[in-house]
């Protein structure tokens, strides 16, 4: 089979090689040059597990072409970006030009599958009437549909074979036809169904965990009401078989769970009443870490406010719609200076991975994200280089009793 793969990010390139590992011949396309020359070095530019391993070898055994441009094949997979704009509603440019780019090379009997995480509706009333300005008819002489991704970077090519797949077709043969495909890597189980249901699905998926954080985030502000331990009462309420509440924090970030909620609330407005709360209330989040930050500093001069990582999730170098960033922007409009400190994010203005540099004369340290180095932070040196000993902990990660010991007046979110 010939496959051709549009946008060789952290999805289309581990997906490319799965493909060319089992005995197809893939065709991996991508505007960006950089990505291009990288690949028909066999090299790769971004960081995932036993990914430059595998890039090497489907390369090298010539399974795996780059190109800058699609050509003709069997299959076209879409793989490009979906953001969101600034005000939260779904920019397709991606892939309205990744499917315009197929039209002279689809052909009769050819699959096209859109892979980008996209609102309801792409499939049959972006792409279609798109694909269908080639004279042919979807569902008869071509064949379309979705299949979303839900792999964890980091984790992505062990995901792509394990994870259970959604096969959503224009038709049911569509469907048939994807599920057919993705058979040759993927172990897990493979459920056909339609394309709508099929979108919908991944943004679900997305949105139940944004809900269920939302939830922990709003119990946690009331808890600090209550004079209550928001992190007990979700340990605790966890041991019921049928409770699963998440985790609370300084917000929601990264590409997937902080974005996609919204491409239901703007097809939807009046109807995702709930969805719509749930982003607002982690949204919100900043806003109050910011506040129990200007109680804790109420009357110092100058203040001066220490972050202790600012990637959306621990041990990883991920920005992308950090909380963190966010919280950092609100601190500077109230005047407060502020240090960001990343162990992971190396060669970014404004972040420092020198430790030392980021405490002194800090009055405090807030724990934005859990990264495994900060497990053991030694309380008695930082204390020394700084005004004052504050210490906030927005993830219950670190023991405060070292902090405690070493004079630190300690703050835990979602516990007053
Ligand atoms: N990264 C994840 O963990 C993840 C998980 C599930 C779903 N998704 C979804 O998968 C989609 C892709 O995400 P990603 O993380 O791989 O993005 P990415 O930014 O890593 O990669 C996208 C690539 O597409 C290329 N591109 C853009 N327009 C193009 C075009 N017209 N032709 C050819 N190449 C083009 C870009 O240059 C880039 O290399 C998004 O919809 C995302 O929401 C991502």
């Amino acid at each position: 089979m010939k496959i051709c793969v549009i946008g060789l990010g952290y999805i289309g390139l581990p997906t490319a090689c799965m493909f060319a590992d089992h005995g197809n011949y893939v065709i991996g396309v991508d505007k960006n040059p950089a990505v291009i020359e990288a690949l028909s070095r066999g090299e790769v530019i971004i960081e995932e597990n036993g990914l430059p391993e595998l890039v090497k070898k489907v390369v090298s055994e010539g399974k795996l072409v780059a190109k800058s441009e699609p050509e003709e094949a069997d299959v076209f997979i879409i793989s490009v970006p979906t953001p969101i704009t600034e005000d939260k509603h779904s920019d397709m440019k991606y892939v309205e030009a990744a499917t315009e780019g197929l039209l002279p090379y689809v052909k009769k009997g050819d699959l096209v599958i859109l892979e980008s995480t996209s609102p309801v509706g792409t499939v049959d009333t972006l792409m279609v009437p798109i694909l269908e300005k080639s004279g042919m008819k979807a569902g008869v002489d071509f064949y379309v549909g979705h299949s979303p991704e839900r792999v964890i970077p980091g984790q992505i090519l062990n995901e792509l074979v394990n994870n259970n797949r959604i096969a959503g077709g224009l038709t049911p043969e569509c469907a048939r036809k994807i599920s057919d495909l993705y058979k040759c890597f993927v172990k897990g189980e493979i459920y056909e169904t339609d394309a709508r249901t099929a979108e919908l699905c991944k943004l679900s998926e997305n949105t139940f965990r944004d809900i269920n954080i939302a939830f922990a985030n709003e119990l946690a502000k009331i808890c600090e009401r209550l004079n209550i331990n928001v992190w007990e009462v979700i340990r605790l309420c966890n041991k019921h078989p049928r409770v699963n509440i998440h985790q609370p924090g300084p917000g929601v970030g990264g590409h997937c769970i902080a974005v996609d909620p919204w491409f239901i609330v703007e097809k939807e407005p009046t109807l995702a009443n709930m969805i719509h709360l749930a982003r607002t209330t982690n949204d919100s989040m900043p806003t109050h870490v910011a506040d129990r930050i200007a109680s804790i500093l109420e009357g110092v001069e100058d203040p001066k406010v220490t972050i202790l990582g600012v990637t959306y999730k621990p041990d990883v170098d991920d920005m992308r719609e950090s909380p963190l960033i966010h919280l950092e922007e609100i601190l500077r409009n109230r005047g407060v200076r502020v240090a960001a400190y990343d162990p992971f994010v190396i060669g970014k203005p404004g972040i420092t991975n020198d430790l030392e540099e980021a405490a002194k004369d800090s009055d405090l340290l807030l724990l934005g994200v859990h990264h495994h180095q900060f497990k053991t932070l030694d309380f008695e040196a930082l204390g020394k280089l700084m005004r004052r000993k504050n210490f906030f902990d927005t993830r219950n990660f670190v023991d405060m009793e070292p902090a405690m010991n070493a004079g630190f007046s300690c703050t835990l979110l979602g516990k007053n």
